[in-house]
């Protein structure tokens, strides 16, 4: 993402542009955003777009999901305006100038910067719109969100792995798209938080938790910002990739969050793949480890907050 704003900073940065999937940069004064990552919106100081109102330009970052940068193109050929895409090489920038033939196009820092033309672009998507994976699914989702269509095989170990019985006040920190949520909810708790820094899948979650008022959806970048804290227990399946690259100080930044917002005695269950190096990071934290379990690929941690 950095790299893309530089190039769209150092081309683009004076003209007052609609931007999508994008973050901040010093020389880029957007007028309007679009960006339901709080993580990055926090940083932007522009009004979020009301969908109505049009620019002489649109900047669309690419994001890691083919699929969800199509729904951004979509809305941009909506928008009006001269769209820009600028896609990392690693995030398929080449595919996107052999698919788009883009009227003009521009590499630099490991970037392509490419004008394209109106009608070379998808004209349905939306990126915010929830739906159906599938014909016959029973959640809605969307292009972006983790394991968007389907349950993930670490979040059904770490279902398998949970006691029958959960009580008292939970929250799924890093909930996605709440498929996991959902079975917590069957499992007898007061209270479930559903907590993700992307706006959608709190929205997903939401809603594929049938908005039961057990829950409630909160909006977080849980490396910057605290949940309410005080849990009996909570469930994480750390994020290990940060805008497609591995990026494991942001799972050991939730496992803080997450040691710290639990009450004395308070569980923690976590997933996550075995070669990331959460099991060290458990007694600085205060988190005591009771069992640890080891299955395809993946490691069950049952921890303690220490009193
Ligand atoms: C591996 S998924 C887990 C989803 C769900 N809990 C499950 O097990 O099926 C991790 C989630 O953490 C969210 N996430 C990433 N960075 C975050 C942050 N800084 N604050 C809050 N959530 C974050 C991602 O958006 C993603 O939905």
């Amino acid at each position: 993402m950095r790299a893309a704003l530089e190039v769209l900073a150092r081309q683009r940065g004076p003209v007052p542009a609609l931007q999508l999937a994008g973050g901040a940069h010093p020389e880029l004064r957007p007028a309007a955003v679009l960006q339901p990552d709080r993580s990055q919106r926090l940083n932007l100081e522009a009004p979020d777009w009301d969908g109505q109102q049009t620019f002489p330009e649109v900047h669309v970052l690419a994001t890691p999901s083919r699929e969800e940068t199509r729904e951004y193109l979509a809305l941009a050929r909506r928008a009006g305006g001269r769209v820009f895409l600028c896609a990392e090489n690693r995030l398929g920038a080449d595919g996107w100038r052999k698919q788009l033939k883009p009227i003009d196009s521009f590499s630099q820092n490991h970037c392509r910067l490419m004008e394209l033309a109106r009608d070379t672009l998808p004209d349905q998507g939306d990126p915010l719109a929830l739906r159906p994976p599938y014909l016959e699914a029973d959640f809605v989702s969307c292009p972006g969100l983790f394991s968007w269509d389907r349950f993930d095989p670490g979040s059904q170990l770490l279902l398998d792995f949970l006691p029958a019985q959960l009580p008292g006040d939970g929250a799924d920190l890093g909930c996605g798209p709440g498929l996991l949520a959902r079975q917590l909810l069957k499992r007898g708790c007061r209270h479930l938080d559903l907590v993700d820094v992307d706006q959608r899948a709190v929205r997903a979650a939401w809603a594929n938790c049938a908005h039961d008022e057990r829950c409630r959806p909160l909006w977080l970048d849980l490396v910057k910002e605290k949940p309410p804290g005080g849990y009996d227990w909570l469930t994480l399946n750390p994020p290990f990739h940060g805008s497609g690259q591995e990026d494991r100080a942001l799972g050991l930044a939730l496992l803080a969050r997450a040691a710290g917002a639990l009450r004395r005695s308070g569980t923690l269950w976590m997933v996550a793949n075995e070669h990331l190096p959460y099991q060290e990071a458990l007694g600085p934290l205060n988190l005591q480890l009771i069992e640890v379990r080891q299955q395809r690929g993946y490691k069950l941690f049952q921890c303690r907050k220490n009193a």
